[in-house]
Formats: C-alpha cells, sequence, structure tokens
C-alpha cells in the first residue's frame, strides 16, 4: 500500500549460522602435512552444502606458528605454509560467488615476537618510542630482577619476561598476557590504533565482511600496573571448565569486570574508532568480540557504536543441565535486550575441549551434543559452528611428544591444553590421514600437524555424506530450516512452557518447540505436532505424540 514503508530488512548477522574454519586442520591441498587456503577454497562445496551463511577463518597470516597463528608478524600478509595473498583474495571472491560470507580474525592485543616492531623495540632501548609500542618496564627490587608486578599470563607462569638491553646487560621486561612469543601491544600508544585501522581496511578492502576479534576484553590495561588481588583468580575465572554454574564461579567470574587487564571500560572506546571504520563500507561489515565477560557487562561490546556480537562463552560452558540451559539463554537474553544486539551461540571452538567430549565423550557425549545443536540452533540470533562439530568428532588423545599448544608447555603438563580439539579433519577413507591431503601411496607421506586417531574412519565426510540420519545430515537439516523459517530472528518470541525437571523446552517464533530430554529415562514430549529434525533416529513420532529417549531432542512444530 503506497505510503507504509517496508520495515528494513535484518543485516545477515543477525541470523547467520557461521562456520569456523581453523585453516591448520581444514583441508591440505599441497600435501605438507598442515591445512592451506587452496584447501579451503577447494572444500567451499562442502561449506555452502551445509547450507551456512559464512566462514570465519582464524589466522592464516605470518607468524612462526607458536601459538599456532596467534602469534602473529604481519597481519596485512598471508603465511607461505598458509599461501599468497592472491589466494585469500580468491578464497573470499569464491566464497562470495557461492553466497558466503567471510570473517577473518584479527589478532590486536599482542604481535609475535618477530614482528619487526617488537625486533627495533629490543633494539632502542629503554625509554624510546619503539618500546612505546609495547609494555616495556624496569623491574622490581634493588637489580630489577623482579617483575614490575605480579600479573600472570593465560597460558601459564608470569605475565613478564625479562629481556637483554642492547649492550648485553639484564634489561628491562615486557607484558606477554599469553606466551612469552606474544608480547601485548600498548594501546595507549596512538600509532597502534592507527596500525589495527590500517589492519581492518586492508581486509574489509579486500571484500571481507567481518572480523572475529581476538582477546577482545583485553586491549586496555591499567596503566599504573597495580598489583592484582589473587592473579592466578582471574585466570581461573576465563577456566570454562571450572565453570559450573555455582555462585562461588559466579562471583569469580565477576572479577573480570574492569579488572587492570581484563574488561575495561576505556576498551569500548577502540571498538568506536573501529566501528566508524565498518560503517563507512558499503554492505553490511560486521565484527564479534571473543570476551568472556559477566552477562551484565556484555552489551557494552555490542552497543550501536561499539562492536556488533558477542561470543556467548556462559552458554559454551553449559553442561547437560535443562535448568541451567533456561538460565543461561534466559540471561544472554536479557542482558543484550536494551541494545538490541542479536545474540550468538557456540559449543566450542579452537580453545576448548570439542562438545562430545565436554558432555561425556563416546557416543552418550556425541547424543547429548546434537541434541545441544538443536538448542544453539533454534535460538535468535547467530549460530557459530567449529569445524569437526558437524561431524560429531570428539577430542583425540595426542601423545605427550606430539603436543604442540603452548599451555601444555607454560604449565609443565599441569593442563594439556587444546591439541585434542586441533586436530585435521577426516574426509574420506578407512585410515589416517583420511583424505586430509592427496597423497598418493607411492609419494612421500607428510605427517600431520597433529595426529588423527586410528578409528575416525565412521566420521569422514564421505561415511556421513549420504545418511540423512548422521550428524552431518542433522547439521544440514538445521541450517536449511533456518532459512525456511524466518521466526528464528525474533529475539521476543522465546516463551518457556512448563516443563517438568530434567526437561529443556523452549517455544520459539513460527509456531514450534525444541524439546531436549536431559533425564535418564525416556519421556513423552508435552508438546506435541510433526518432528521437522531430531537428534536422533530413535525419537519416535505417533499421532502427533513424540517419545524422547535419553539424551535426545527434537524440533517439533504444533
Ligand atoms: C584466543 C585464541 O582463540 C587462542 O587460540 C589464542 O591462543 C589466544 N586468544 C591468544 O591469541
Amino acid at each position: 500500500m503506497p505510503g507504509i514503508a517496508e520495515p528494513a530488512p535484518l543485516p545477515w548477522w543477525h541470523r547467520a549460522a557461521v562456520y569456523q574454519v581453523y585453516p591448520r586442520s581444514f583441508r591440505d591441498l599441497n600435501a605438507d602435512g598442515t591445512g592451506d587456503l587452496r584447501g579451503v577454497i577447494h572444500e567451499l562445496p562442502y561449506i555452502a552444502a551445509l547450507a551456512v551463511d559464512a566462514l570465519w577463518l582464524s589466522p592464516f597470516y605470518s607468524s612462526p606458528q607458536n601459538d599456532s597463528g596467534y602469534d602473529v608478524v604481519d597481519p596485512r600478509s598471508v603465511d607461505p605454509i598458509y599461501g599468497t595473498l592472491e589466494d585469500a583474495q580468491e578464497l573470499i571472491d569464491q566464497a562470495h560467488f557461492r553466497g558466503l560470507r567471510v570473517l577473518v580474525d584479527v589478532v590486536p592485543n599482542h604481535s609475535s615476537i618477530d614482528r619487526p616492531w617488537f625486533q627495533e623495540a629490543l633494539a632502542a632501548g629503554p625509554g624510546s618510542p619503539e618500546r612505546a609500542h609495547y609494555h616495556f618496564l624496569d623491574g622490581r627490587g634493588p637489580l630489577g630482577d623482579e617483575p614490575p608486578n605480579n600479573w600472570v599470563s593465560m597460558f601459564g607462569g608470569s605475565a613478564w619476561t625479562r629481556i637483554t638491553e642492547p649492550d648485553g646487560s639484564p634489561g628491562q621486561w615486557y607484558l606477554h598476557l599469553f606466551d612469552a612469543t606474544q608480547p601485548d601491544l600498548n594501546w595507549s600508544n596512538p600509532h597502534v590504533h592507527l596500525d589495527a585501522l590500517d589492519t581492518l581496511r586492508f581486509w574489509l578492502d579486500k571484500g571481507a565482511d567481518g572480523f572475529r576479534v581476538d582477546v577482545a576484553l583485553g586491549l586496555a590495561k591499567d596503566m599504573d600496573y597495580p598489583d592484582i588481588d589473587d592473579p592466578e583468580g582471574l585466570v581461573l575465572a576465563l577456566r570454562m571448565d571450572l565453570d559450573d554454574g555455582s555462585a562461588e564461579a559466579g562471583a569469580r567470574r565477576r572479577r573480570v569486570a574492569n579488572s587492570p587487564i581484563l574488561d575495561r571500560d576505556e576498551v569500548q572506546d577502540i571498538y568506536r574508532e573501529w566501528r566508524a571504520v565498518l560503517d563507512s563500507y558499503p554492505g553490511d561489515r560486521m565484527a564479534v568480540a571473543e570476551a568472556w565477560v559477566p552477562p551484565e557487562r556484555a552489551a557494552r561490546y555490542v552497543a550501536s557504536d561499539t562492536l556488533h556480537q558477542i561470543f556467548n562463552f556462559d552458554f559454551m560452558a553449559v553442561g547437560w543441565d535443562a535448568d541451567r540451559i533456561r538460565t543461561v539463554v534466559q540471561q544472554t537474553l536479557d542482558g543484550l535486550r536494551d541494545v538490541g544486539a542479536p545474540p550468538t551461540w557456540a559449543l566450542s571452538n579452537h580453545d576448548t575441549p570439542r562438545v562430545v567430549t565436554r558432555l561425556g565423550g563416546g557416543d552418550v557425549g556425541r547424543r547429548r551434543a546434537r541434541a545441544m545443536a538443536l538448542v544453539a540452533h533454534c535460538l535468535p540470533g547467530s549460530v557459530y559452528v567449529y569445524q569437526g562439530e558437524e561431524l560429531g568428532l570428539e577430542d583425540a588423545d595426542i601423545p605427550d611428544e606430539a603436543r604442540r599448544d603452548p599451555v601444555w608447555f607454560r604449565t609443565k603438563g599441569a593442563q594439556r591444553g587444546r591439541d585434542g580439539g586441533r586436530v585435521p579433519l577426516p574426509w574420506a577413507g578407512a585410515l589416517p590421514p583420511y583424505g586430509f591431503h592427496d597423497a598418493t601411496e607411492a609419494e612421500v607421506q607428510p605427517s600431520l600437524w597433529l595426529p588423527p586417531p586410528p578409528d575416525w574412519a565412521s566420521f569422514t565426510v564421505e561415511a556421513q555424506l549420504r545418511d540423512a540420519s548422521s550428524t552431518l545430515g542433522q547439521y544440514r537439516a538445521m541450517h536449511r530450516l533456518r532459512h525456511a523459517h524466518p521466526g528464528f530472528v525474533d529475539l521476543h518470541n522465546v516463551t518457556w512452557p512448563d516443563a517438568e525437571p530434567g526437561v529443556f523446552i523452549v517455544r520459539r517464533g513460527c509456531g514450534f518447540a525444541c524439546v531436549v530430554n536431559c533425564t535418564d529415562r525416556e519421556i513423552t514430549s508435552p508438546i506435541e505436532g510433526y518432528v521437522m529434525t531430531a537428534s536422533d533416529a530413535s525419537v519416535r513420532l505417533e499421532r502427533n505424540v513424540v517419545t524422547l529417549p535419553p539424551d535426545t531432542g527434537a524440533w517439533i512444530q504444533a
């Protein structure tokens, strides 16, 4: 009707399914044992057939790979192990051709020690402008041989490392919240701001649709460098495996808020600059913050003048507990309601145990993970899927001598680290390397950067592709149904029908509900109707009555 304007369509990221590609482990087209960008290009048809909306690429920039690429030398380059800048451009273009958006990772909190800036800082000496790109301080004690304060690294040990000055004398200390090869950049320095804006523009000019912002809560530091009460407690606050939903865990989590190193209020000033750059480009460019902050702090990262999304680690940490799942979902929606930002949901990423492992491992863990995937995919907002989750993979056992994660080395084995969830994807065949590369038996077989287990034959893409009841089949069905039902996007259409203890039920817009049975007995769903998709073939539908065995779930159209 003339005069009545249609509401503007929401930007794509309000309801996207985003597939996380960890390039090291996705597909190895040059058969050197490490994945590469041409491998991602080669498998774009697979990603497109998953019916996701976008992909997020973990770092592929030049790097000595001490933290698998999160130690960046030049953020506007491609490391030769992954390919070339031309490959990156082709990947973005081809993804767009297939209707997929592309997010790239930015790592603004720190660089590699091999970045020229850091090498120049070492050479230039105390008090120089070069040192001011990082946090260099004199040590404490009469000889300056004690760290400047008690801050600790998220990877274990002190957050400070002492250098030798150019004249050979014991020198200043530099800050690193992660590995000693990852010095923290000094965000009180305007050069650091300008350089990051150049990086954003570089990738936006290449057509990137947005960014995943690494350590988004950590960039600003208290420049008085005060000691922290219980610094280890702050590290424990970010340990997902310790978040049991208890009041104690909640109190520990709240210590992150506006602390000397994390979630400082002034970090949002940085994102206001970034937002202005993103908004100056055509199309719906966006950024998602990697920031595990207490629910009441999340909205700050996604206000209309800061970033667009924030990862929801509270949801990722949730166990197999219907009541807790509902509490976290409700808290998430409440926390973001005032700013109107879409929530995000994810079950795992390259830093966490795989969801199958986290929920019990083996067949039970897999059944639960598939049911949890129904929850993550039915809620308003965007869902992030970590590569291999759609295959139902669990963490692999990595022999100690094959481990690569700096967490393993810095904690001297006290924490096993993240390698188990980063093993190369199985594509085809009955034995390792399961088609990760195509070297024939006659050719030299590269050893993979992490060894896949011997028993993954039934989890390969090839083994699941034609089986609609497989985990892969379920993920494809969920993504297709999200596209078919616009009601997924409606933030307000979330209601909680009565449910018996141990049963999770959420009713969504457009007349459907997600029901998940977290009990150890079979239940009859109080919601009747047609089963749109289920997490397991054992879910039964008879005359509109849905029966759910333990550890299963279904989307029911009523
Ligand atoms: C978070 C990344 O996801 C993780 O893999 C990395 O080790 C740290 N940030 C440091 O960059």
